[in-house]
């Protein structure tokens, strides 16, 4: 099983991506397996809602979310990170999975996911709430923690002194890992995602 843990961060070795590295330490204790994905610090373009990947479940724009979807069709769990800017996620992260969740609703229904935040000292919460809309919208369990999956510091050794912060992203992948290996329990012995119903879309008017 493997989970892929996605660094919406422009720096690869920054804040976000150590407390990345502390999800991805204690999964391998759970047995599971795991690969931190950065998606870059190149700009990456938002969504031009011209609705291709309906049919093609690939973006037109084919950059790191083509390469990103490749990889998420054989994954088992998700865990994607963010610095916050301007007390909301990173506009690299939002662009990015406004093009990876759209229009593909089966590559990510019933896959355990989360978010995580990096901050140096507010705006983690409203980034959190921002991230986990897409899991609400696309039929994935949310993992929780025992508190609202975030860390602290301008700098990754900054990030490696909030002790809490870092607990909090242990039990995280302690529970995500929980979860994989019911899921997967479940699938052995008949249980599988519900059906889902063929989406009805009403604008309020019709
Ligand atoms: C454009 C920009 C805006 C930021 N806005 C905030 C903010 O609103 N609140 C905050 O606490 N930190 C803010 N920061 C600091 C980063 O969130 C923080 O240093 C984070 O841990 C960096 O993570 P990274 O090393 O993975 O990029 C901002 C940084 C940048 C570059």
């Amino acid at each position: 099983m493997k989970v892929l843990l996605v660094n919406g961060s422009p720096n690869k070795n920054g804040c976000t991506n150590e407390a990345l590295l502390e999800i991805s330490k204690t999964l391998k204790k759970n047995d599971i397996d795991s690969e931190i994905f950065w998606i870059g610090n190149k700009p990456i373009s938002g969504c031009l809602g011209c609705s291709k990947c309906f049919e093609t479940k690939r973006c037109i724009i084919d950059d790191k979310v083509n390469e990103f979807l490749e990889k998420a069709e054989g994954t088992d769990g998700f865990i994607f990170g963010t610095p916050v800017h301007y007390a909301g996620p990173s506009s690299f992260i939002t662009s990015f999975m406004d093009r990876a969740f759209y229009g593909k609703p089966k590559i990510f229904k019933g896959k355990p996911a989360a978010c995580i935040t990096s901050c140096r000292r507010a705006g983690g919460l409203s980034a959190f709430d921002r991230l986990n809309k897409y899991f609400t919208y696309s039929c994935m369990p949310i993992i929780s923690s025992n508190y609202w999956n975030g860390v602290f510091g301008s700098t990754k050794e900054e990030v490696r002194e909030d002790k809490e912060g870092l607990q909090t992203m242990r039990i995280l992948a302690n529970n995500m890992a929980w979860i994989l290996k019911c899921i997967e329990l479940g699938k052995e012995n008949g249980i599988e995602f519900p059906q889902t119903e063929k989406k009805v879309f009403t604008n309020f008017h019709s």
